[in-house]
């Protein structure tokens, strides 16, 4: 049987849409495998430039391991294939492209697969110039949109004790800056009873720890099958908590327009929900958060976080932030230092903003140049990484309760887990308490993880 490798970029959702893939062809019998495998699965994110070119160069590698071994398949898919002018940069000028799907039919790659292997199959021997312009076996299928959810696919997942739930696909918010709602089409929620039941089944399976995946998980509506009752976000998280064998409940991510009071409540009241949360703020200025279509100011952020705080004093906030939005002033970029500051963030992602086309903000004529754009970044990094390094100072000399993920790359003898906090913990231990809970002892930290000793 042929052997298979899914290289992966992106969020959450693409890694997650992976382990679909995965758990589909190991159904049909093929196996995974890093070394010589017989067929490339490339799923691509559009979010930031470097993606693009990154991807078209591991394609070109790949032509070479294709003229070499003509049998070879390579498939791409991911939210790239969702954006034209990719799909017609592909068609025109990579033909030995196999087999390209989109976000939307995920379902119907292994099909696809097998078509594009009886094609070939019909033709008998291959040669290296059918290799260079193989386009006629191609099978090319990729929908703009889908209304409806498919249910039931297998996953194979990363980690036995832990795992990824999509409860939403899509998104309705449109930020100026972003190409998600064009790459993965109109908000969808899953019904709750298909949400509970996989993660039953995944309890069973030994799971401890969901993490609930959404653009915007906080404009969760699923309809209940029954009785067509209209179920929030927090309604799924009380239900998730009554779920026996569960033990921990995370979620991403959120979006600060619709954070709702009842499920900060919810944080104090269900004892799985972890004591974390990543709350992309994206600009401290009212003004470019205006701009970049967020529909909340700085302050109505704040009020969110000093609320959280109160609320479960210890949460753990995270951020995403971008630093060069068009048209961002000197004064707009120091109201995200002062923002970063004030809330001193567990941790944070920044990124230099990256036009892309299609989006708003790419057209608007205030570009920031690229020298502007870094000497920022780096302001906001120094700032970012004290906060970090503060936060997890105050970790030492505290006991905590972390889920054993797996043995460190570097050090042996030494495993890895996550706090509830989601904090890194580094400790001594062997190797059997991987997918366990257990109590350790934080020694030391720094900027980004902490080391801790088993008690
Ligand atoms: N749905 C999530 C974000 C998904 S994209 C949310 O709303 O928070 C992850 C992050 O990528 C975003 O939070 C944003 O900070 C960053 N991002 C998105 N588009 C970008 C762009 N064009 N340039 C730079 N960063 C971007
Ligand atoms: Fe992009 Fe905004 Fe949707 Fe997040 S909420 S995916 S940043 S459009
Ligand atoms: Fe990238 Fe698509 Fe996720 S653009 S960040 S893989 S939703």
């Amino acid at each position: 049987m042929k052997s298979y490798q899914i290289i992966t970029f992106g969020c959450q959702m693409n890694e997650h849409d992976s382990e679909v893939i995965s758990g589909m062809l190991a159904q049909r019998g093929y196996t995974e495998t890093e070394e010589n495998p017989d067929i490339v699965i490339i799923n691509t994110c559009s979010i930031r430039e470097n993606a693009d070119k990154r991807f078209f160069g591991t394609l070109g590698q790949l032509k070479k391991v294709k003229i070499a071994n003509p049998d070879f398949a390579v498939c791409v898919c991911g939210c790239m294939m969702q954006q034209e002018h990719i799909t017609t940069k592909l068609r025109q000028s990579y033909p030995w492209v196999d087999v390209i799907f989109g976000t939307h039919n995920i379902h119907e790659f292994p099909d696809m697969l097998e078509e594009m292997f009886e094609k070939r199959a019909a033709e008998g021997e291959w040669t290296v110039k059918q290799v260079r312009s193989s386009k006629e076996f191609r099978v090319d299928r990729i929908y703009e949109d889908r209304a409806e959810i498919v249910e039931g696919l297998p996953a194979r997942r990363l980690f036995r004790h832990k795992s990824f739930v999509n409860i939403m696909y899509g998104c309705n918010n449109f930020c100026t800056y972003c190409i998600v709602p064009y790459t993965r089409g109109r908000e969808k929620s899953r019904h709750p009873e298909d949400i509970l039941d996989e993660v039953r089944g995944l309890v069973a399976d030994g799971v401890k720890e969901v993490t609930l995946l959404g653009q915007n998980v906080n404009s969760y509506k699923g309809k209940t099958k029954i009785d067509e009752k209209t179920w929030d976000f927090t309604d799924l998280i009380y239900a998730l908590n009554d779920i026996d064998g569960l033990e921990r409940i995370r979620f991403m991510t959120s979006h600060p327009k619709d954070l709702s009071d009842r499920l900060i409540e919810a944080f104090a009241k269900c004892e799985k929900l972890c004591n974390y949360i990543h709350l992309p703020v994206q600009a401290g200025s009212s003004n470019v958060l205006k701009r970049m279509n967020r529909k909340y100011t700085r302050e109505q952020y704040l009020e969110l976080v000093r609320k959280l705080r109160e609320a479960v004093p210890g949460i753990a906030i995270s951020t995403d932030i971008i630093v060069g939005f068009p048209g961002e002033t000197e004064e707009e970029f120091e109201e995200t230092l002062s923002l970063a500051k004030e809330v001193c963030y567990d941790s944070a992602f920044t990124f230099l903003y990256s036009p892309r086309k299609g989006t708003p903000a790419a057209e608007y004529v205030d570009q920031i140049p690229e020298e502007t754009k870094h000497v920022r970044f780096n302001r906001l990094v120094d700032i970012m990484n004290e906060g970090s390094k503060s936060r997890n100072a105050a970790f030492v000399g505290r006991v905590c309760r972390v889920l054993v993920d797996g043995p460190d790359k570097k050090e042996s003898g030494i495993l890895n887990g996550r706090t509830e906090e989601f904090k890194l913990v580094d400790f001594e231990g062997p190797e059997e308490l991987i997918g366990q809970i257990v109590d350790v002892e934080i020694t030391a930290s720094n900027t980004f993880s902490l080391r801790g000793r088993m008690v």
